[in-house]
């Protein structure tokens, strides 16, 4: 590679999970400690970092695309990092596959990205997929600014090892990071505009404290952040889903009554080979606490069809399952084999024809659950934590405690939180309407034309 000026422009875009929205932020206030500045809208940047996810197949190829689409009319590319989990879990194989791609990063070591870009500018290539024992979280600078809404990893990667999922290899063992790092940072998050934190881990339920306490202290003490209105936390697994974080939905206003909680199927032979390590039954139980300690909760969850081996009738224990928990909204996907995982070796793999079938029926009837969760809530009046504008003039988007997205008209700034009354439900969005205001005249009503 030869060499090439610093850049004085970046760009990050991350793909995946909240937690790489996580990293991109951090990696982002990174660069601009090195004096690089955000590209503006529109304008090419002289270095891009692909922050990649590789949980399935296609998202994990899609790096390969995004590298090519960065090359310019005159053949030549800004200065590529792949960070993220395709970084890791491919490291030096997109150094062969892909020369534009001047660093590859993984998710542990970003703190060491100013020295690959100077290496990068003299013309070298470099990858970095340590596990470095200093954490990339004390090395990276805060954020100085954020939205309204903002996300704050407090563990980080996943001992379950479930046999289809790459996460234990691309994000290694399970670290909690420590209760005083993150009062401090919670502070400015605060600080720098948050109303509401969501609290992110592959297993964030699995977070200890020192002394071996659980999220619900650490849920305890942001509480105690005045001008913090919301908690959330996400992604939980069933079987950390203990008695004192149950309590705390019941006992923590300000802990949202939402709970993303991932099964995956609905029959237990299915999550027997996953190594989901606990039963369709077992599950439904937690839920069930849940749900005496706050009966308003909303529910979420992962799935995946066509695990290798999975019959008709298997699947449809997972739709009799959605069935009774009536979800709020769920994510669903097809199994994609992932190399080095279990299950990818696995006798039965599912042909693709049934998988699109099962997903079909199983997103019909998710997005059933989720219109019924919604027209349920009609009626109702609760705060919307306003996030920013709507496409009309006047209009504003902000988010139910339910975690519904809410439109609304009105006396509204980005940042409040705002009483409105639930008048009308869609499938992805509730129409709210001002507690208090009155609702807008209708002068169509009235024989007035309105212009268009
Ligand atoms: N830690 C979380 C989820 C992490 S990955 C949990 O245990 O629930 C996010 C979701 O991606 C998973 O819940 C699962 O539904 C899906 N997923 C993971 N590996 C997959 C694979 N190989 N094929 C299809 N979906 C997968
Ligand atoms: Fe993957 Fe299972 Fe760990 Fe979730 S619990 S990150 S699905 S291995
Ligand atoms: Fe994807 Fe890695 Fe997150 S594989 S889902 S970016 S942990």
């Amino acid at each position: 590679m030869k060499p090439t000026p610093p850049p004085r422009t970046y760009r990050v875009k991350s793909f995946g999970c909240q937690m790489n929205v996580y990293d991109g932020e951090r990696m982002a206030e990174l660069l601009g400690q090195q004096g690089i500045q955000p590209a503006s809208e529109g304008e090419e940047a002289d270095l891009v970092v692909l922050n990649t996810c590789h949980i399935r197949e296609k998202a994990a190829e899609k790096v390969y695309s995004d590298i090519g689409r960065l090359r310019r009319e005159d053949g030549t590319a800004p200065l590529i990092a792949v960070a993220g989990c395709v970084a890791q879990a491919e490291g030096e194989e997109i150094m062969a596959r892909a020369p534009a791609v001047s660093m590859v990063v993984g998710p542990q070591a970003y703190h060491r990205l100013p020295g690959m870009i100077a290496e990068a500018v003299e013309g070298r290539r470099s990858v970095d997929t340590d596990m470095p024992a200093e954490t990339k979280f004390d090395a990276l600078p805060a954020r100085r600014k954020v939205g309204p809404s903002a996300f704050l990893t407090v563990q980080e990667g996943c001992d379950k090892f479930c046999t289809y999922c790459v996460v234990p290899y691309t994000r290694g063992a399970e670290i909690s990071r420590p209760f005083n790092d993150l009062i401090e940072e919670a502070k400015k998050l605060v600080d720098a505009g948050a109303r509401e934190i969501t609290l992110l881990g592959q297993n964030v339920n699995a977070w200890r404290d020192e002394a071996g306490h659980g999220l619900e202290k650490l849920v305890e003490e942001l509480a105690s952040i005045d001008a913090l209105a919301r908690i959330r936390y996400t992604t939980s697994h069933p079987n950390d889903m203990t008695e004192g974080l149950i309590a705390a939905h019941r006992d923590i206003d300000k802990l949202m009554p939402f709970l993303h909680l991932p099964v995956q199927a609905g029959n237990d032979r299915v999550l027997k080979a996953m190594n989901r390590s606990h039963s369709a039954d077992s599950y439904l139980r937690v839920l069930d606490k849940v749900r005496a300690a706050r009966p308003d909760i909303a529910l979420s969850g992962d799935f995946i069809v066509g695990f290798p081996g999975e019959t008709d009738a298997e699947f449809k224990d997972t739709l009799r399952l959605v069935e009774l928990v009536g979800y709020a909204q769920c994510f669903s996907f097809k199994y994609s084999p992932r190399p080095g995982t279990p299950a990818a070796t696995m006798a039965d793999q599912v042909a693709v024809g049934v998988m699109d079938e099962r997903l079909q029926r199983l997103q019909a009837a998710l997005n059933a659950s989720q219109l019924a969760f919604n027209r349920a809530s009609v009626g109702k009046r609760c705060q919307v934590l306003v996030e920013r504008r709507g496409k009309y003039d006047g209009q504003w988007l902000g988010k139910s405690p339910w975690l519904q997205s809410v439109h609304f008209s009105g006396d509204a700034a980005i940042g409040d939180l705002v009483e409105v009354d639930l008048v009308e439900a869609g499938g992805n969005s509730l129409a709210g309407r001002l507690a208090g205001a009155s609702p807008r005249p209708d002068l169509t009503d009235r024989g007035v034309r309105v212009a268009q």
